[in-house]
């Protein structure tokens, strides 16, 4: 997963763990919606470093980012 890894991974931590942006595993995305965390994906989070995405992914990326997440980096 090379784009998570270089260029989420920058912010959230090469194993998702966190950094300047929280961690992104699969038990702290518990209870958070998928279609919200793609909208963050997608758009980033206003006033945060979170940037947006949508410049270079699909909505359809975003949602498979999502799964990948919620599945783990292995
Ligand atoms: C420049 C740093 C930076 C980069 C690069 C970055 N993020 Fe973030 N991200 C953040 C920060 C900071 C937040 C927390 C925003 C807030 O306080 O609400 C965040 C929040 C998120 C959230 C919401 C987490 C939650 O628990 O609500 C998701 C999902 C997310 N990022 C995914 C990604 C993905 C996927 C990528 C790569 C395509 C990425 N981020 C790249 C800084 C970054």
């Amino acid at each position: 997963m090379t784009l998570l890894k270089h260029d989420c991974g920058s912010c959230h931590g090469l194993t998702m763990k966190g950094g300047l942006g929280p961690p992104l595993l699969p038990d702290t995305l518990t209870g958070k919606d998928d279609q919200e965390l793609a909208r963050i994906i997608l758009d980033g989070v206003p006033g945060k470093p979170m940037p947006p995405w949508r410049f270079e992914l699909q909505p359809d990326e975003a949602d498979w980012l999502v799964d990948r997440l919620r599945e783990g980096l292995k």
